[in-house]
């Protein structure tokens, strides 16, 4: 079960430099396992103090939860548009990736290091970025995060490609909406 959100607005968390103005309104929803627990704290805290506006969507200890309910927030979380991208963690980044991108809606990108946040950005449009708190240093991740917010998706052909995804969950439902109602 996910207990309410923490948003870095209520709590005034959030940097107050002019440097980092420009950001500040971009929304990030961040969710975590309890194996993925510290890493979402660390990167809590950098992107804070880099004036970004958080929703910490849990855990908020190590004690052992379950990854879906949290890539699930999360997702749900980013298509609702009330943040703008996601960031989930989990031992290795894939069950809760796997689990946001149960989420009509949702592109969550595991990456392990700089050049694939990078092309998961501007190749396939990410909207969640998912990571290993079991696999990256503390180090390595503020770089991926820092990589993946930086990086605009590149459009043209790859726009293509990003809409037969959602061709895909649309049919999808088309297809679950027929089992159901058949005839
Ligand atoms: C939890 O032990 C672990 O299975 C989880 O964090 C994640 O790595 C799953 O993909």
């Amino acid at each position: 079960m996910i207990d309410k959100p923490r948003d870095s607005r209520e709590t005034g968390e959030r940097s107050s430099s002019s440097a980092t103005a420009e950001r500040s309104a971009q929304r990030i929803a961040l969710g975590a396992d309890h194996a993925g627990f510290a890493l979402k704290e660390t990167i809590r805290k950098h992107l804070e103090q880099a004036g970004y506006v958080i929703e910490d969507l849990g855990t908020w200890s190590e004690e052992s939860v379950d990854y879906p309910d949290f890539g699930r927030a999360v997702g749900e979380r980013v298509v609702a548009r009330q943040s703008d991208v996601g960031i989930a963690v989990c031992g290795t980044g894939i069950g809760i990736s796997i689990a946001a991108n149960k989420v009509p809606g949702v592109r969550a990108a595991v990456a392990h290091d700089v050049m694939t946040a990078r092309l998961a950005r501007e190749h396939n449009d990410a909207n969640v970025l998912a990571l290993g708190g079991r696999v990256v240093t503390e180090a390595q991740a503020i770089e991926i995060v820092d990589t993946f917010l930086g990086t605009r998706f590149a459009g043209g052909r790859h726009q293509r490609r990003v809409n037969k995804i959602a061709d895909i969950e649309r049919d999808e439902r088309a297809s679950a909406t027929r089992a159901k109602n058949p005839g």
